[in-house]
């Protein structure tokens, strides 16, 4: 046999040699945990589509994200459930409401170990379950959200958020919340922008997790999932309303998007591995169809070598400990 050139399996012939020439890293500090906390609760309560997951009270979110830290994962991001809901989302901005009393609470525990973030959109807030304030008409009005996302804004700023996640899909948001903040001296409070958030029916889970009010769909907001050059042109866009880094979400089924994403923008790329992902796994693993923890890390590394420089995933500090133990 003669075909010195494609002899390409002699870079796979040992671990030391794989090792040596794999492409791409996942490490624990390119891991975010989405964690929720919810209002009332006495004792974290189960998700029962997404096994593993819990809404937490104040006292177990101050615990997980403490074990979080000390499993090394880059940072948190916090999504509140409030016990009373309205057309404007009051509870959003209110300084007592549920999530920004967490971000204090948590800030203070593991403020300095990892980047603390705060979802910012109205959507668990609202009584109609929309990511904005709606108009006479019904329709989501895209204006009069902006002036309630600063409103939130600056309510997570204060209450000690490092990094705001704008997954809210309205038209300006960047901008107007870039403005919001530095008028009020919060010039160093980060903002993610979900550049590329399409409609998805991935995000199943997450409506149970957050106790979704929705009727409906986000579609007016939300991109379409045909769109790869549409999600291109919103990260485009977001960056030049000064977004700090932007998103594609979900991750798996948009990893086009997410390449093209990180090769149009030179600002940090981050990928959200949802709610529909994390329980198909965690599904396929109970029934004895999958083997669970190479399935997941294949996951991961997936999203980071199609160009996630980070990625937010609720195995984060199961990952994040076996990355550590060296798997
Ligand atoms: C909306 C929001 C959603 C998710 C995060 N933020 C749901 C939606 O847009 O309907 C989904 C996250 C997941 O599925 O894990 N603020």
């Amino acid at each position: 046999m003669s075909f010195p050139e494609t002899r390409l399996r002699r870079l796979r012939q040992s671990a030391p040699m794989r090792a040596l020439v794999r492409e791409t890293s996942l490490e624990a500090r390119q891991l975010v945990l989405p964690m929720f906390v919810r209002e009332g609760l006495g004792e974290p309560a189960p998700i029962g589509s997404m096994p593993g997951v819990v809404q937490h009270s104040l006292d177990s979110l101050r615990a997980a994200a403490a074990d979080a830290a000390d499993a090394g994962v880059g940072g948190l991001m916090l999504f509140g459930v409030p016990a009373v809901r309205d057309a404007d989302g009051s509870g959003a901005d209110d300084p007592r409401g549920i999530l920004n009393l967490a971000t204090e609470a948590v800030v203070a525990e593991v403020g300095d170990a990892l980047v603390v973030q705060t979802d910012l959109c109205l959507d668990e807030f609202t009584d109609h379950g929309h990511c904005g304030v709606l108009a006479s008409d019904g329709s989501v009005d895209n204006d009069a959200t902006l002036e309630r996302y600063a409103a939130m804004a600056l309510a997570q700023a204060r209450a000690g958020s490092h990094l705001l996640g704008l997954s809210g899909m309205m038209d300006g948001q960047v901008a107007h919340l870039r403005a919001a903040l530095d008028a009020e001296g919060f010039q160093d409070v980060l903002l993610l922008a979900y550049a590329a958030k399409y409609a998805s029916a991935f995000y199943g889970p997450f409506r149970e997790a957050v106790d979704s009010q929705l009727q409906g769909d986000r579609r007016t907001y939300q991109l379409d999932p045909g769109n790869r050059r549409e999600g291109v042109r919103e990260a485009v866009v977001d960056q030049q309303e000064g977004a700090d880094i932007v998103m594609v979400k979900p991750a798996m089924a948009f990893l086009d998007v997410l390449r093209e994403v990180r090769d149009a923008v030179d600002i940090p790329v981050w990928a959200y591995q949802v709610s529909g992902e994390y329980a198909m796994i965690e599904a396929a693993a109970a029934n004895g169809w999958i083997d669970r923890r190479a399935a997941v890390l294949e996951s991961l590394l997936s999203i980071r070598r199609a160009g996630a420089d980070a990625v937010l995933t609720y195995w984060a500090v199961e990952a994040a400990r076996w990355l550590r133990a060296g798997s």
